[in-house]
């Protein structure tokens, strides 16, 4: 990774370097922690990760058809599962070894991809959007195995919104922009309802995925927050703890009629 180029003379912004996978820090994930927190994206033995290929291969051809790189994932009210997804869909997404995938945890404030994830530490990617580093590297960890380079915050009393809504953050959105068109970038997302983030990283984002979740999530809350994320592009939608799914409290859709469909007696 070069350093940061410097700013630009006509408009003062600087352009951010988004590192290499290896160019970052190693970190292999506790199998134990991971199942705790349900995150099974990365193992495509598991039935409950099944609906999470599915969602990955829409969300890539998708992503491909309109030329989109960056997806954010968001839901209108707090706890439908957005971390959850992110996590999920991620880890799956870096199973593919023809796809580079950087996730980042842009839910500054209650950010949860680091607990998700057993990430520990301070000075996460928070402190790059407030300006205590240019350098991505210190903030982001490549995980063992995998296409997955992982920006967690850890906790901190940021103001987000003036972070956010920085020519610093627009600076950075366009470094990831110009990435390669073999990475897809997932942005783990506030709720719409919570506060202005949601709206402005939706601003500057190609697209999102809404999350819905089942009996919470109304009609109106969905279409109110599609209003208020406007004009970004809804990618789709999935809908969360659905009941009647594949097994075990994932729910994200009913798949289980074809469950022995790659099982193996041997
Ligand atoms: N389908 C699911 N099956 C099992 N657990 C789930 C599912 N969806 C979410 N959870 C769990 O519910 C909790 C809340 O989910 P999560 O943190 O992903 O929500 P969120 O929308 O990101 O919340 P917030 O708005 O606070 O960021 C987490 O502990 C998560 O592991
Ligand atoms: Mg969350």
């Amino acid at each position: 990774m070069s350093d940061i180029f410097a700013p630009d003379a006509a408009t003062g912004r600087k352009s951010f370097s988004i590192p290499e996978r290896s160019e970052l820090p190693v970190f292999t994930p506790n199998a134990a922690v991971l199942e705790r927190n349900h995150i099974v994206g990365f193992n495509s033995r598991n039935l409950t990760s099944r609906p999470f290929s599915l969602l990955r291969s829409q969300l890539i051809k998708r992503m491909r058809t309109n030329g989109y790189k960056i997806v954010g994932i968001t839901s209108p009210a707090p706890g439908a599962g957005k971390s959850f997804l992110s996590a999920n869909i991620a880890a799956s997404l870096s199973r593919l070894p023809s796809l580079k995938t950087l996730a980042f945890d842009l839910d500054v404030r209650r950010a949860s991809l680091a607990a998700n994830f057993g990430l520990t530490g301070k000075g996460g990617l928070e402190d790059f959007l407030a300006g205590g580093t240019d350098d991505l590297t210190k903030v982001g960890c490549s995980v063992a195995g995998t296409n997955l380079s992982l920006f967690p915050c850890f906790p901190n009393d940021l103001e987000t919104v003036d972070l956010l809504a920085s020519d610093r953050f627009a600076a950075f959105v366009k470094a990831l922009k110009k990435l390669p068109d073999d990475t897809i970038v997932i942005f783990d997302m506030p709720p719409v309802f919570a506060n202005d983030d949601a709206m402005v990283v939706a601003t500057m984002i190609d697209a999102y995925l809404m999350v819905v979740e089942q009996g919470r999530t109304s009609a109106r809350q969905i279409t109110d927050s599609m209003r208020l994320l406007e004009p970004a592009k809804c990618i789709g939608s999935v809908l969360n703890r659905y009941e009647g799914g594949i097994g075990e409290g994932i729910g994200l859709g009913a798949y289980d009629k074809y469950s022995d469909y790659y099982r193996r007696d041997d």
